[in-house]
């Protein structure tokens, strides 16, 4: 996936947005649980803030435990539902049917009390790019849901999936514009791989990333690259090149090569599940 964000898009994003969060109940956002601010865009807060909230902590298998739990806490004191996931897999869908039960309750009683019943809730998958929001979708409504259709009353044009008995979910997801301008934020995303085009050549980023490792992530550069830590990250990045005979023609080191090994084994979960950015800097 390549993608750039022009001005444009971004007021485009905004408008669609503006008008399917109309239609809905419930905003289910997506973020990536490895960078859980970076990878969300604030605004949805002010154009979901009537609405109930569901934040799903996506890509869980690739973020510490450790971090994910103490994002969901962040999260939830903000009064909002959280479930953190795999959208690949299918475990864990089941919870999310609950919590989105839990996260209307209000307004099924407030239906009920007008004497409304079984209308289902409404929501809608948000999220920036490459966060998850397709595979979500497609693993949680799996092929067995029925898609609804237009319906009287509904935006021409809008799909449905219907869930179960009590959810329906608008078929496709809203896309949230990345906040790239703030750098840190861009350093994230580049690293996470929600931005291929390169923000940051590839070894600058590597760098960053062994950083990171070095500081908060004691041992894992040695374990996994035989490399002693207590060096700064160019002489880390030389090392991890030399070790794993990252060379070029006339026996120099090849830096890109062992940056880009560093980074894809990062992206991949092969040096372990590792969150780069921690609730106690943002909140
Ligand atoms: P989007 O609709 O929000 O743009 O994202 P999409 O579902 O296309 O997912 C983007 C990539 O993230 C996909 O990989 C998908 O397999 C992967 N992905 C989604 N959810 C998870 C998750 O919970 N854990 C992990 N580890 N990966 C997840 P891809 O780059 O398109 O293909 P590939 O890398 O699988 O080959």
């Amino acid at each position: 996936m390549q993608f750039q964000w022009y001005p444009g898009h971004m007021t485009k994003a905004r408008r669609q947005m503006q008008e399917d969060i109309k239609l809905i109940d419930l905003v289910i956002e997506l973020v990536d649980a490895r960078i859980p601010l970076s990878s969300r865009n604030p605004d949805i807060d002010e154009l979901g803030r009537q609405k109930a909230r569901l934040i799903l902590m996506n890509k869980a298998d690739l973020a510490s435990e450790k971090q994910t739990a103490a994002w969901t806490e962040y999260f939830r004191k903000k009064g909002w539902f959280v479930v953190k996931l795999d959208a690949r897999s299918r475990t864990g869908m089941k919870t999310i049917t609950n919590v989105i039960a839990e996260a209307c309750r209000e307004k099924t009683e407030r239906d009920r009390k007008r004497g409304i019943k079984n209308r289902p809730i409404r929501a809608m998958v948000v999220g920036i790019p490459n966060v998850g929001k397709s595979t979500f979708i497609n693993t949680y409504a799996g092929k067995a849901c029925a898609k609804t259709g237009n319906k009287p009353g509904v935006t021409k044009g809008k799909q449905w999936i219907k869930l179960n008995k009590s959810v329906e979910l608008l078929d496709t997801p809203g896309i949230l514009w990345p906040k790239f301008e703030d750098q840190q934020v861009g350093l994230f995303l580049a690293l996470t791989g929600s931005i291929k085009d390169e923000i940051l050549n590839i070894d600058e980023l590597s760098l960053e990333l062994i950083r990171i490792l070095k500081e908060n992530y004691k041992g894992v550069l040695a374990a996994r690259y035989g490399v002693e830590e207590e060096q700064n990250p160019p002489k880390l990045l030389a090392q991890i090149a030399e070790n794993r005979n990252c060379i070029k023609k006339g026996n120099e080191p090849d830096y890109s090569k062992a940056a880009a090994l560093v980074i894809d084994e990062f992206r991949s979960g092969r040096l372990g599940n590792i969150t780069l950015e921690f609730p106690h800097e943002e909140s």
